[in-house]
């Protein structure tokens, strides 16, 4: 689970500061399907990255299964963003030289590949319907395939967390619904905890939990 307590981020540019978040409190009980909503600006990455630990608070705390971020070594962090966090990226985030098994498994490269996991990254990939682009490379990709290759990486390190920032904002609405699907088709067979940022309210379903922000603060929600 993941608590949020009194979040704030005061972000600093040279002399201007931007409070980011002003005072946030949410929690998301595992296995859930989480939205981020809110306008440009209203701090939606900014609560990404702090969930992620690729960001630290100015004040206010991040509580994973009881632990506040905070209080990890930097070595406990670091293994929480490699191994419990899947991260999927507006804008893909691929490697162009590499083929798409490679892509998915990029975060394991360094420590070499043993030839299970290589096949696990193409059985990923089957799972979100790219049997037939195992050894493409990026340009050779549509959009939405790009970021069904992304979605693969972020999920065979099998994370506790994806956390995935506008993933559909650079696909047309079809191709968006589409990479949805696939989304909740994974949370489904898995129970990964899934937290979305994103402009596009129609994909918020009854059973979802939906942070709405404006402006670093929380909007009540319409129905409470
Ligand atoms: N690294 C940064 N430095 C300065 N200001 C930032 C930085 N990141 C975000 N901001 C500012 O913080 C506010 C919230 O940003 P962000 O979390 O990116 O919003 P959203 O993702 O909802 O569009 C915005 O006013 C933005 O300009
Ligand atoms: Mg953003």
């Amino acid at each position: 689970m993941i608590q949020a307590e009194q979040l704030t981020k005061i972000h600093r540019r040279g002399e201007t500061e931007v409070a980011a978040l002003r005072g946030v409190d949410f929690e998301i009980v595992d296995k859930s399907f989480a939205f981020i909503v809110g306008p440009s600006g209203s701090g939606k990455s900014t609560i990404l990255h702090l969930l992620g630990a690729l960001d630290e608070p100015s004040s206010g705390r991040v509580i994973v299964d009881g632990t506040s971020l905070s209080d990890f070594s930097v070595s406990e962090r670091d293994a929480y963003r490699r191994n419990q966090v899947g991260f999927i990226f507006q804008n893909f985030n691929l490697l162009s030289n590499l083929t798409a098994v490679d892509n998915v498994l990029v975060p394991f490269l360094p420590r070499g590949v043993p030839e299970s996991l290589r096949n696990e990254a193409v059985e990923l990939l089957k799972s979100v319907g790219l049997e037939s682009r195992l050894t493409h490379r990026p340009n050779q990709l549509s959009g939405g395939e790009q970021q069904r290759v992304a979605i693969a990486r972020a999920l065979l390190k099998r994370p506790g967390y994806i956390l995935a920032d506008e993933p559909t904002g650079e696909l047309d609405s079809a191709t968006g619904r589409e990479i949805f699907g696939y989304l909740r088709a994974l949370h489904e067979d898995r129970g990964t905890t899934v937290v979305v940022v994103t402009h596009d309210q129609s994909l918020v379903t009854d059973s979802d939990v939906v942070i709405r922000l404006k402006d670093g603060s929380l909007e009540p929600n319409a129905a409470s």
